[in-house]
């Protein structure tokens, strides 16, 4: 029985795109409809959909076939070709569901001892800060450090606050020792590109081991393990990469693997972590398997650069574009720092509020245009009450 057909066979578009309204017809909004937020919940194109439901269709020709022989071979043909473009070993890659199983994954695994502190940012991600305060209310003398940060900052500005909390604590000398570092990439709210490289830098130099929340990093912004090497990293694939929601890539070097276990253990633990990751019991995997038609329709539409940069600038055109409408102001950038954005622009709103819209190739610049007015309809509206 022959395995999905992968859209890679199709040619690759040697021009990018094309981006905007045209690509509209590839995805499954309904017609005057607008997707302004891309960043929660991801979408995905409609020959994604597709794929995934010719692997549903595939597994249950003959489920045996399926789960017995084919599973392991297949998810290790997506780490691989998730390796690529985030340039890893595949091996060094486990496939989980989101990003909160891959953080829970590698935190509740870690022998977290007395005395050991979990730093972490006050605009870390909700559900992230409450595992991580879970860890501390269930292993005895594990505390949390938290960074205070108020946006707009300047990367250097970052970089003091999180070396300053470090030296504070340093300074305790009350014999307790920084252990692991949560580190957004991209914050949720408000929506910042922290600069990870330096920041992974940072803290390794102070011996503190780093997890990378990328949550909103894979297609969004270019992706480097070999070049960032953090301890752990997690990235959705199912927000900016474009695959079905369920799908999403733990990264975790090879001399850390020994130390980290899946969080649901099954019959093959304690068997190396490629393996032990590679069966997580009885489930539907098409939604990870539609990693791979995600990965080939941006191949098709330009790649990763091409739309990278589409995105990129619409993102920062588009905020300037609003924020013009409404008076106000965007958090980021501050001046010479648009690299703190990346598709999710922040907007002060008059009515001391934050919007921030996110982009995708969907979108044109008089989208823009028409949430703005719409917006300052709104506000104009709530004032005069
Ligand atoms: C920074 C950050 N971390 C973690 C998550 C959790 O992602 P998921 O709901 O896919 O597990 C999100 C979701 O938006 C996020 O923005």
């Amino acid at each position: 029985m022959p395995l999905p057909t992968t859209t890679t066979d199709l040619p690759t578009v040697t021009n990018p795109g094309p981006f905007g309204h045209q690509q509209r017809k590839n995805f499954l909004f309904p017609e005057n409809f607008t997707q302004y937020n891309h960043g929660s919940y991801g979408a995905f194109p409609k020959v994604v959909q597709d794929d995934k439901i010719a692997w549903h269709q595939h597994a249950e020709r003959d489920i045996d076939r399926w789960m017995r022989r084919e599973l392991r071979p297949a998810l290790a043909d997506i780490r691989a070709r998730v390796a690529e473009v985030i340039h890893c070993d595949k091996d060094e890659l486990a496939l989980v569901t989101n990003t909160t199983v891959g953080v829970n994954t590698v935190l509740r695994s870690l022998d977290f001892q007395p005395g050991d502190r979990i730093l972490q940012f006050s605009t870390g991600y909700m559900s992230v800060d409450k595992t991580v305060r879970y860890i501390c209310d269930t292993i005895p003398d594990v505390q949390l450090i938290e960074v205070p940060i108020t946006f707009p900052l300047t990367d250097q500005e970052i970089l003091d606050k999180v070396e300053n909390t470090v030296k504070t604590h340093q300074q305790l000398k009350d014999g307790s020792r920084i252990r692991l570092a949560m580190v957004d990439w991209i914050s949720s709210v408000p929506s910042i590109v922290h600069p990870i490289k330096q920041l992974v830098e940072l803290l390794q130099g102070y011996g503190i081991l780093v997890y990378v929340d990328g949550a909103h990093s894979i297609g969004q912004v270019h992706v480097d393990l070999a070049d960032l090497h953090p301890d752990f990293y997690i990235t959705n694939c199912h927000k900016w990469l474009f695959s079905v929601r369920g799908s999403a890539v733990l990264y975790v070097p090879k001399h850390h693997q020994h130390l980290i276990h899946p969080t649901a253990i099954t019959a093959d633990y304690k068997t190396g972590f490629v393996n032990e990751f590679a069966w997580m019991g009885t489930q539907d995997y098409s939604s990870l398997m539609s990693i791979r038609s995600a990965i080939d329709f941006r191949k098709q539409h330009g790649g990763e650069d091409a739309i990278i940069s589409y995105t990129h600038s619409l993102a920062v055109a588009g905020g300037k574009a609003v924020a013009e409408i409404l008076g106000t102001e965007g958090v980021t950038p501050l001046k010479g720092h648009d690299h703190q954005i990346g598709n999710m622009v922040n907007i002060r709103l008059p009515i001391k509020n934050l919007n921030n819209p996110k982009v995708n190739i969907y979108l044109e610049l008089e989208d823009f245009v028409r949430i703005g007015n719409v917006w300052k309809k709104v506000i104009d509206e709530l004032n005069a009450e």
